[in-house]
């Protein structure tokens, strides 16, 4: 394949390219990905309405988002480990989101720093945090975020135990430590030069940015699971999210919610928006698809706060779907990183300018000229 026709090309790109255990760590969901699946197969299987002869001649794409216009209803979701796909990754794709005039979110456990990305483009980012144990490491993380002008902070609640990916224990990443586990990926970096030398050797320093200066030395892959485990905080509960609320003061979202009662709690705790959301199937296996669980909790608290989602989008009909199921805006994820590590920035800036294009399609025959309009009039099965 020479050039990727949909978003979704990318993904046999970067399996071309990546060492096995980077692609399966992207790819993979948990358990027996029955999620994973489902979070793709619920949204294919919603019918858009057609409709014609509405003059369609205009269309305005544009949304406001924490209170920034943004060209697209779309951000770049936290993505751990993405800084391995592409040399410096995170800050490759950070240009790419701020070209396209859409934000682009960092995760705490991302190759590069708060700092090196957020220095990389003129248009503020947003920073992804879990519950740390360690809650003087997290006021620095959030002392870090502000101090590097960040403007949107993005609390993940779904993952206070990991779940486990049997893909990353087959691979080599998760399980494999010392020797064995770094020999099983030398030899798969090694069946990919093109990687080993732009990301490998050039793509150097290799760690969690934000989290190798607490732990005091250099952090390779082998800490990152390690480092998971032992420092999510199975604890956290509501109240810790008042903490969360009261030490930062731009708007904050809370990534994660899959239920309404819990989205109306968010609510209640004055957050500014939720990402409804089953971590792309990456959690607890089983669960029901975002395009499932989403016109429930839109119908609850859309008027209350800013409504994302994720887990499952993997074009512009999906984006377009997401917004008529009840989201103000979508996040990408697997999307931006299979192009990434398929093509750098280059591939980011195509896959956006895809789904673009896809979305000014679907919202051109569904006869829906801005993102506002899109509802569930602009389903078959669904309408309001
Ligand atoms: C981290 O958030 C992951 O899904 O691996």
């Amino acid at each position: 394949m020479a050039k990727a026709a949909s978003a979704l090309d990318y993904r046999e790109l970067a399996r071309r390219r990546l060492p096995h255990f980077l692609f399966e760590y992207i790819d993979g969901g948990s358990y027996a990905e029955v999620t994973l699946r489902r979070n793709v197969a619920d949204l294919e299987a919603i019918a858009l309405r057609q409709r014609v002869l509405t003059d369609v001649s205009t269309l305005d794409l544009t949304t406001t988002l924490f209170g920034r216009e943004q060209r697209l209803p779309v951000a770049l979701a936290p993505i751990g480990l993405a800084g391995m796909n592409a040399r410096r990754g995170e800050v490759q794709a950070a240009r790419a989101a701020e070209k396209a005039g859409i934000p682009f979110c960092l995760s705490t456990v991302s190759a590069c720093p708060i700092d090196e990305v957020a220095q990389a483009s003129t248009q503020p980012i947003w920073f992804q945090l879990y519950m740390i144990r360690d809650r003087g490491f997290m006021k620095d993380l959030l002392a870090q975020a502000r101090a590097a002008g960040c403007s949107t902070l993005v609390f993940t609640v779904d993952m206070p135990v990991p779940g486990s990916r049997y893909r990353d224990y087959r691979s080599g990443l998760a399980g494999a430590s010392g020797f064995a586990g770094s020999f099983r990926r030398t030899v798969q970096a090694m069946l990919r030069p093109a990687w080993a030398y732009d990301v490998g050797v050039r793509g150097r320093p290799h760690q969690l940015g934000n989290v190798a200066p607490v732990l005091g030395k250099n952090t390779g892959l082998e800490d990152f699971f390690a480092w998971m485990r032992n420092n999510f905080d199975p604890t956290v509960s509501w109240k810790d999210l008042e903490f969360i609320r009261d030490s930062w003061d731009g708007p904050l979202v809370i990534k994660g919610i899959l239920d309404r009662e819990d989205a109306i709690a968010a609510a209640d705790l004055g957050a500014d928006g939720i990402v409804v959301s089953n971590h792309g199937g990456r959690q607890l296996d089983g669960v029901p698809s975002t395009a499932q669980a989403l016109p429930a909790i839109a119908d609850a608290v859309r008027d209350r706060l800013t409504v994302l989602a994720d887990s499952g989008v993997r074009s512009g009909l999906d984006v377009v779907r997401m917004l008529a199921l009840g989201a103000h805006g979508v996040l990408l994820g697997r999307a931006w990183v299979y192009a990434l590590a398929a093509a750098g920035e280059a591939g980011v800036t195509h896959m956006l300018q895809l789904v673009e294009a896809e979305m000014r399609v679907a919202m051109a025959l569904t006869s829906c000229t801005r993102i506002d309009r899109i509802t569930r009039d602009a389903l078959v099965n669904l309408r309001a």
